[in-house]
C-alpha cells in the first residue's frame, strides 16, 4: 500500500469550494482524506507549509509532435514538460505526421504515452482529414480509440458547411469541437497584430477581424447544430464580448485563453524576437487587459498552454520565415499566476481556470480533490521567484519567449496518481 500525507498546505479545491489550511492524505493513486492533522501512520510526509496544495493542472490545448516531429518534442519531453509545469492531465492536437485523423494514429499515441509520458496524455483528433477542412473524419471510430475532442487546430476549416457538418456530427459522439479562428484570406501573409506596431516594424499584419469573423460565424454555427464549441486561443477583446453573448443566450460555448496573450502585446515584438510569433498573434495592450479580466470573471473559462515547440534552427530565422508558436508548459502557472499577485484573481477562481474547468470542457476526470477521486496533485509556491532557462528544461524545444528570465511562482511538486513525478530542484524523478 502506497501513502502519502502531504501536509499542512492551503488545499485549493474548486470543485468543491474549499480553500483552508489542511492535510491531504494519498492512498493508492487515489485521494483517501482532507482534514486537520491527519495521522501519518505509515505514510511518506511531504511538508507542504506555506504552499498550494491543489488538483493537478489540466491543460486542452498542446502540440506533443509525436508521431513524426520528435525533434521537436515527443510524448516523454513534453510529458516531462507538462509535469515540471504542474501539468497532470494535457490534451495534445492532431497536427502530427501522419495527421491525428484515423483511429491507429490515436491509438498510438495512446499506446506510447502511457509508456513514455508522465502526465496523462489525452488526444484531440482532426475534425476533418488531412486537416484538409473538406472532408470530415470518422468521428464515432476516432472517440472509440479514445479522443476526447475533435480539432483541425493549426488550420482553419473556411468552408462554413464543412464547419456545420461537424458540429452537427459531433453532438451525435457528445465531443466539443476546438476552433482555431483565423479567416486564412484575411490573415493573407501576416505574421503578427495588424496595427500601429506592425506598421512602425515594417511586419505584415494581421487584422483582429480575421479572430472574430470566425468566432462568430461559428457561434452562429453552434445555436442552429447545438454543438459543443470550444473556442481557442482566444485573442482580442473583440471575441470577449462575442463569447459573453453566446453564454448569455444560454450556447453551449466555452474558450480559453494563453499565458502569452495574457502577458505580452505586439510591443514584445519590436525586437524582432520570433519567440513572440505565435498564431493567432499577440494582441493591443488593451485586448490582453481585456483577456485577464474575462479570464478573472470566467467569461473565458480556462487557461491552456498552446505549447507550440519548435527546433532552434526553425526560430533562428528572420521572422517573417519563423514558424509560428511558442513553448509553454513550463512557465504558465509562473505566467498566469500573475493574475493573482496583481489582485485580479482569487487563488481558488485562479485553480479553478487551471484545472477545474478545463476539466470538466473536455470530460476529462481530473480537477478534484474530492475523496475517491485520483490523486494527482501538484504544489505550488505563488511567491517563489526563479530563473527559467529552457535549455535546462524539459521540452526538446527552447523556444520560449521567457528563456533568461527571473519569473515568478513556481511548482515545487507534481503527483499523478498518488506518485511523485516531479519535485523543484530534483527535476522528474520518475515516469
Ligand atoms: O502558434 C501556433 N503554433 N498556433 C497554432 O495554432 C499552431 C501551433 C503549432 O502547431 O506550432
Amino acid at each position: 500500500m502506497s501513502r502519502v500525507l502531504i501536509r499542512g498546505g492551503r488545499i485549493l479545491d474548486p470543485s468543491i469550494e474549499f480553500d483552508g489550511e489542511g492535510d491531504l492524505l494519498l492512498e493508492d493513486g487515489a485521494i483517501a482524506a482532507l482534514g486537520a492533522d491527519l495521522p501519518a501512520d505509515e505514510c511518506e510526509v511531504v511538508e507542504a507549509g506555506g504552499l498550494w496544495v491543489a488538483p493537478g493542472l489540466v491543460d486542452l490545448h498542446t502540440h506533443l509532435r509525436e508521431p513524426g516531429q520528435e525533434y521537436k518534442e515527443d510524448l516523454a519531453s513534453g510529458g516531462r514538460a507538462a509535469v515540471a509545469g504542474g501539468f497532470t492531465s494535457v490534451a495534445c492536437m492532431a497536427n502530427t505526421e501522419p495527421t491525428n485523423d484515423d483511429p491507429s494514429v490515436t491509438k498510438y499515441i495512446l499506446e506510447r504515452a502511457a509508456e513514455d509520458s508522465p502526465a496523462r496524455v489525452y488526444p484531440v483528433a482532426a475534425a476533418t482529414r488531412r486537416l484538409e477542412g473538406r472532408v470530415m473524419t470518422e468521428m464515432a471510430a476516432l472517440r472509440d480509440a479514445g479522443a476526447v475532442a475533435f480539432s483541425d487546430d493549426g488550420h482553419v476549416i473556411m468552408d462554413a458547411s464543412v464547419m456545420r457538418r461537424v458540429l452537427e456530427y459531433s453532438t451525435l459522439v457528445d465531443a466539443p469541437i476546438v476552433v482555431h479562428a483565423e479567416d486564412t484570406g484575411l490573415r493573407g501573409e501576416g505574421v503578427m497584430n495588424e496595427g500601429v506596431v506592425s506598421t512602425r516594424l515594417g511586419l505584415p499584419g494581421n487584422p483582429i477581424a480575421s479572430e472574430e469573423i470566425h468566432v462568430a460565424r461559428d457561434i452562429r454555427l453552434a445555436r442552429l447544430t447545438g454543438a459543443r464549441l470550444h473556442i481557442a486561443h482566444v485573442s482580442s477583446a473583440g471575441s470577449v464580448d462575442l463569447i459573453r453573448q453566446a453564454k448569455e443566450s444560454g450556447l453551449s460555448v466555452t474558450a480559453e485563453v494563453t499565458p502569452h496573450h495574457l502577458a505580452l502585446t505586439d510591443e514584445s515584438i519590436t525586437g524582432f524576437d520570433t519567440n513572440n510569433k505565435v498564431a493567432p498573434p499577440l494582441r493591443t495592450r488593451r485586448d490582453a487587459q481585456v483577456l485577464r479580466e474575462a479570464l478573472a470573471h470566467g467569461v473565458l473559462d480556462c487557461v491552456a498552454t498552446d505549447h507550440a515547440p519548435h527546433a532552434e534552427h526553425e526560430k533562428d530565422v528572420e521572422f517573417t520565415a519563423a514558424p509560428f508558436g511558442v513553448t509553454g508548459l513550463e512557465t504558465a502557472f509562473s505566467i498566469v499566476s500573475d493574475l493573482y499577485r496583481a489582485g485580479e484573481i482569487s487563488a481558488l477562481e485562479l485553480i479553478r481556470r487551471l484545472s477545474t474547468a478545463p476539466a470538466r470542457i473536455f470530460g476529462i476526470s481530473a480537477g478534484t480533490l474530492s475523496v475517491g477521486a485520483q490523486a494527482d496533485v501538484v504544489l505550488l509556491d505563488p511567491k517563489k521567484e526563479w530563473k527559467y532557462d529552457a535549455s535546462e528544461g524539459f521540452s526538446k524545444s527552447r523556444n520560449s519567449p521567457w528563456s533568461g528570465q527571473n519569473i515568478t511562482g513556481r511548482v515545487e511538486a507534481t503527483f499523478v496518481n498518488g506518485r511523485l513525478v516531479f519535485r523543484a530542484g530534483r527535476g522528474v524523478v520518475m515516469q
